[in-house]
């Protein structure tokens, strides 16, 4: 791996938690606990190689879809990670922050979400981005409506508006994906990022997420170095 050409913002859709629990006979949300302790290691992994940013996709907005039980064990799940589990974080100097709609999710979970980006505010080392309750869809539509309330506000004029406009109104202001890394063998985006996945290389490892380590990781971006990023040029 070459640590001079490593991307600066890396998505993860963390897909196939459910499979890997129904196929060791486990209930889904085995899947689910087995996933946050392997996100744990992965970022301990990521932070350390040197890439400034991660973005995960813990819960779409289509995911309150499922099953009640299983929506609550997540939700009980954010909690204690936020609360307990990802305080590591903190220690090596990453900011976490999360992009998603607020409404919908419990006043705990949001309580926590709330505590961790407060008590990491200040850190500076990398940025942790937690998809938490988003939609890449509903990301374009509040920003369309953030900006539309601006200009009948008499803030900014239509002709104001630009790309520089556009991207200052998603839920957060980072630079593009350079990488995404879809676990599991599926092979879409389901409505994640889509506004800052323009120019991203895709991979799709058959791996589910719970298996997908730090060597795993390493060959996404070898594989990643290998390809020829020509935006358009
Ligand atoms: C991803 O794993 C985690 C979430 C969507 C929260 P899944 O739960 O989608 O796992 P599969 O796709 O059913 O195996
Ligand atoms: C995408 O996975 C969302 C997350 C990983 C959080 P899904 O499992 O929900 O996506 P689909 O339904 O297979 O497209
Ligand atoms: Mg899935």
């Amino acid at each position: 791996m070459d640590k001079n050409n490593l991307p600066k913002h890396v998505g993860i859709i963390m897909d196939g938690n459910g499979r890997w629990a129904t196929e060791r006979g486990m209930k889904r949300s085995m899947g689910h606990k087995a996933g946050s302790e392997n996100l744990k290691e992965l970022c301990d992994h990521i932070y350390d190689l040197g890439i400034p940013i991660l973005s995960v996709f813990a819960f779409s907005t289509e995911n309150f879809k499922r099953d009640v039980q299983e929506v609550n064990y997540l939700m009980n799940l954010f909690i204690q990670m936020f609360e307990k589990e990802f305080a590591f974080l903190k220690k090596k100097d990453v900011r976490v922050i999360f992009s998603g709609r607020r409404d919908n999710l419990p006043a705990n979970v949001l309580k926590a979400m709330d505590k961790m980006s407060k008590e990491t505010e200040n850190c500076k080392h990398a940025i942790f981005n937690v998809c938490l309750n988003y939609g890449g869809q509903y990301e374009i539509l509040d920003m369309a409506k953030e900006i539309a309330q601006e200009v009948e506000e008499g803030k900014i004029t239509s002709k104001d508006i630009d790309l520089t406009t556009v991207r200052s109104h998603l839920y957060q202001d980072l630079p593009d994906l350079d990488l995404v890394i879809r676990t599991s063998g599926e092979q879409r985006i389901s409505n994640f990022m889509l506004y800052q996945s323009a120019y991203a290389e895709y991979y799709f490892p058959k791996t589910y997420f719970p298996d997908f380590n730090a060597h795993e990781f390493d060959l996404a971006i070898e594989e990643y170095q290998r390809r020829t990023r020509k935006f358009g040029g």
